[in-house]
């Protein structure tokens, strides 16, 4: 008999509505940092004015077609859906006293299709995106304003939906902003390490107010941080590696130190004395701070390696996170290097530390997928990548770690956030969506729809050690 999940592990897909929704100007959908950064989160600020094309803003036009995708994700068995609630469609600068009725009724009408195929909703407040007038007028994060803002939004959507989503996160990969500062922090080029961390600090104290909000508003709720799980191995035993190592895991595992146990870790303070960083804190920061989340979500995709050895440092760029490559292991297209076992390592290592309940809100293989002449897709390099990360994530429940679920990145094809590319496929659906725009954006079953709906019909039995 093979080992299956425990009862009530929630399976499904994880979106953001950048990437999937489109109807950028619908609704009374207001402009996002997302819609000025058309190549992705790594790309240029670009004047739409101009009327530049972006795939994003049509994207796979989820906006019109979600009861279809419902309806496929329920096929699958779906019991989770992950989304995110674009700030934009109900504050469309930000800054309004008052919220944008149409898009809250936009989400009324997801959540519900939702709720009729017995799919929870989890909702992600702000998934790599922002109002651009709050970047423009204010100085995004940099600006203390913007608590209050994100606040007054957050409070806006729990009240909304209170009876409707239990399963809340704050802010998506929180930790990216040290990479990509205009999409985390809403700061333009160039800016200072202490300005981000400044930025930073700002979205810790709103990520707590959320907190107890939530806490406040839906009491049979719960709330989670969201991490980018960047674990990186030493590259060598050497001493040295290793204690640069621990630093680098430190970088990222700052966030969930201040998120899941309510203040700034020593190793920080001494950081930003090294750095010549003062902080701008006010009295009430620190209690804020001291509502922490009732569950920790994040992304995997890969592992890496650090070196001490600056000579030998290889750049590779795999998710954004700096890292030498590791030479026991094999790379996606993309060259994100593949390693199953560390998301084992990385489920021990968030529960040794926090033991907190654990959520995989991310994790799959972007891949470029080719239709056969039939226009099947034949992808079961998916089904190995994703075979293999389950395994390791019973593994890991096996070990004792408390895990919530699995959601997977991209349940269907989407526009990818550090590009914005559509030949980088993600799907268990395929959408026909082409990178000029062109396509039908109809949508087909890959074979990896059939794999994951028997995984989850089996509660995890089928998968293959
Ligand atoms: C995570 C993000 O970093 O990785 C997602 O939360 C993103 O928004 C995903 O899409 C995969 O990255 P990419 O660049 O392949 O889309």
């Amino acid at each position: 008999m093979n080992k299956t999940f425990p009862d009530g592990f929630l399976w499904g897909g994880a979106v953001a509505a950048n990437q999937v929704e489109g109807g950028w100007q619908e609704g009374g959908k207001g402009i996002s940092t997302s819609d000025m950064t058309p190549n992705g989160i790594f790309g240029d600020v670009v004047a739409r004015q101009k009327g530049d094309f972006s795939i994003k803003d049509k994207a796979i036009d989820f906006y019109h077609r979600y009861p279809e995708d419902i309806a496929l994700f329920a096929e699958m068995g779906f019991s989770c859906l992950r989304v995110s609630i674009a700030w934009t469609r109900i504050f469309p600068q930000g800054d309004e006293a008052e919220p944008n009725e149409a898009g809250l009724a936009w989400y009324d009408a997801l959540f519900d299709e939702m709720a009729r195929h017995n799919i929870q909703p989890m909702v992600t407040l702000s998934h790599y995106e922002m109002p651009w007038h709050l970047v423009e007028n204010y100085g995004g994060w940099g600006n203390r304003k913007l608590i209050g803002f994100f606040e007054r939004y957050a409070r806006t959507v729990f009240t909304r939906y209170r009876n409707k989503v239990k399963l809340w996160l704050t802010f998506n990969e929180i930790n990216m902003s040290l990479h990509a500062p205009l999409t985390g922090v809403g700061l333009q080029a160039p800016c200072s390490k202490g300005e981000v961390y400044q930025a930073i600090h700002h979205q810790l104290v709103a990520s707590g107010l959320a907190v107890k909000a939530c806490h406040e508003l839906i009491p049979d709720g719960r709330i989670g941080n969201m991490l980018l799980g960047g674990l990186m191995y030493p590259l060598t035993c050497k001493p040295e590696d290793v204690f640069a190592t621990l630093q680098d895991n430190r970088s990222w595992l700052f966030f969930g130190d201040v998120q899941c146990r309510g203040a700034y870790p020593g190793y920080m303070q001494r950081f930003f004395r090294d750095n010549g960083i003062a902080l701008q804190m006010e009295a009430s920061d620190a209690g804020a701070l001291r509502h922490t989340v009732d569950f920790i979500s994040f992304s995997y995709y890969m592992s890496g390696c650090v070196t001490a050895d600056k000579e030998m440092v290889q750049k590779l760029r795999g998710n954004i996170l700096d890292m030498v490559p590791n030479p026991h292991l094999a790379s996606s297209e993309w060259g994100w290097q593949i390693d199953p076992l560390g998301l084992r390592t990385l489920l021990n290592l968030l529960w040794d530390r926090y033991q907190k309940p654990l959520f995989i809100v991310e994790n799959g293989l972007g891949a470029k997928d080719v239709p056969d002449a039939n226009g099947n897709i034949h992808d079961d390099y998916r089904i190995s990548y994703l075979n293999d990360h389950l395994v390791q994530v019973r593994e890991a429940i096996e070990d004792g770690v408390e895990v919530l679920g699995y959601t997977s990145w991209g349940p269907i094809d989407l526009v990818s956030a550090s590009k914005a590319e559509v030949t980088k496929r993600y799907g268990f659906i395929y959408v026909d969506i082409h990178p000029d725009g062109s396509g039908t954006l109809d949508r087909s079953r890959k074979a990896s729809f059939y794999w994951y709906r028997d995984v989850i019909h089996s509660n995890g039995a089928t998968l293959k050690e």
